[in-house]
């Protein structure tokens, strides 16, 4: 029995009620390093908001699966993603987002390559005034590429390459997405949250069960517990309420909602009638991981600052209160009374098990 089998064991055991993952698939570095190279490596993971590169040679650099990698605009306008390594000595090129021109400078001996990440110059490589040498084939030199696929606003890479077309990997999310007037989709504001102190899959847990709705948001949402169901298909998993009428008052969230993950680590909420958000979820840890937040428009209309203002303070405070408990879910992984797992509602968590049996598969088949 493999390692991750093993660790797994109490997890795939047993009739009944389904237990949660171990503790130590939320604390452990061995675990972590295999989720790096199994699931943030076969998946197609969400990397960036596109309209973070809104100009030819933006360039956005951020670590998923202790990879570093570079997301550009190109001068064709298209998004670009390579490994952020520099090819002579493998320094990381670009250290924070900035605009690099026309092409990226690495700052230690100054070789350059252009947005498509062609090695362009390697200066004096050869001796003095000598920029070339024999030996020295600039075209196997050049960035690696990483495979990228950019949905409305959305990067997503699939670095090891081998995930199928992101257009089915994809289909059962978008298939729950019909009717949405995608070229209507204005992006009106991004929230910024730093840290989460918890591991990954806590956040996305959280977002797809309703179950703690009720509780954990009594005063920023008004969505009955009886009106939500769970959703559970291939890839995407998530929970929903469908609602007669808006209920909810001014400052609040009382309306027909979707709320869709794609596995592993992109979640989108569908707010009714015109409302969208997305989260950008970056784990770098065992215990820690990043998280904006973007809001969208989705019929065309205009809002005021303070209409933006309102969007903005009520997110701030729902995911104020979730990180509350996503990081309290991570300190309650120090006990050993969570060793085998928590226990799962059947009638709310079953979407929560579905994820979380996908990243078992991811991990305990990383040699096949
Ligand atoms: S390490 Fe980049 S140019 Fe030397
Ligand atoms: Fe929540």
């Amino acid at each position: 029995m493999g390692d991750m089998q093993k660790i797994l064991s109490p997890f795939f055991e047993g009739s009944g009620l389904k237990r949660g993952l171990p503790a130590t698939a939320y604390t452990g570095q061995d675990f972590w390093e295999v989720e790096c190279r199994t699931v943030f490596h076969r998946n197609w993971v969400c990397v960036g908001f596109a309209h973070e590169l809104k100009e030819s040679g933006d360039a956005v650099p951020v670590t998923i699966a202790n990879k570093p990698l570079l997301i550009v605009r190109n001068t064709k306008s298209e998004i670009r993603a390579f490994h952020n390594i520099c090819r002579h000595r493998c320094l990381t090129l670009v250290d924070e987002p900035k605009n690099v021109g026309k092409l990226i400078r690495c700052p230690y001996h100054a070789w350059a390559y252009d947005l498509d990440g062609q090695l362009r110059a390697a200066p004096h490589f050869g001796g003095p005034n000598q920029h070339n040498h024999e030996d020295f084939d600039k075209k196997a030199n050049s960035l690696i590429p990483v495979r990228t696929h950019v949905w409305n606003d959305w990067i997503f890479v699939n670095i090891d390459g081998k995930a199928e077309p992101f257009e089915d990997y994809s289909a059962t999310l978008q298939a729950r997405l019909d009717g949405m007037e995608w070229d209507k989709i204005d992006c009106v504001a991004t929230l910024d949250f730093g840290e989460v102190a918890c591991n990954w899959k806590f956040i996305m847990e959280n977002f797809i069960e309703p179950y703690h709705v009720q509780f954990v948001h009594s005063t920023t949402t008004d969505q009955p517990l009886e009106d939500h169901y769970t959703i559970v298909d291939g890839n995407c998993m998530g929970s929903a309420v469908d609602l007669e009428e808006e209920i909810g008052t001014s400052g609040s969230l009382g309306v027909s909602s979707r709320y869709l993950a794609l596995y592993p680590n992109f979640i989108l909420g569908r707010y009714f009638p015109d409302q969208l958000g997305v989260y950008l979820n970056i784990p770098n840890g065992p215990g820690t991981m990043l998280q904006k937040r973007a809001i969208y428009t989705t019929a065309g209309q205009k809002l005021d600052g303070h209409d933006v203002e309102g969007l903005k303070k009520l997110w701030w405070d729902v995911h104020k209160e979730d990180h509350e408990m996503t990081e309290r879910l991570q300190l309650g992984r120090a006990s050993s009374i969570s060793e085998a797992g928590g226990v799962l509602s059947p009638a709310w968590e079953d979407s929560v098990r579905a994820f979380q049996d996908l990243v078992a598969r991811d991990v305990t088949t990383e040699n096949t």
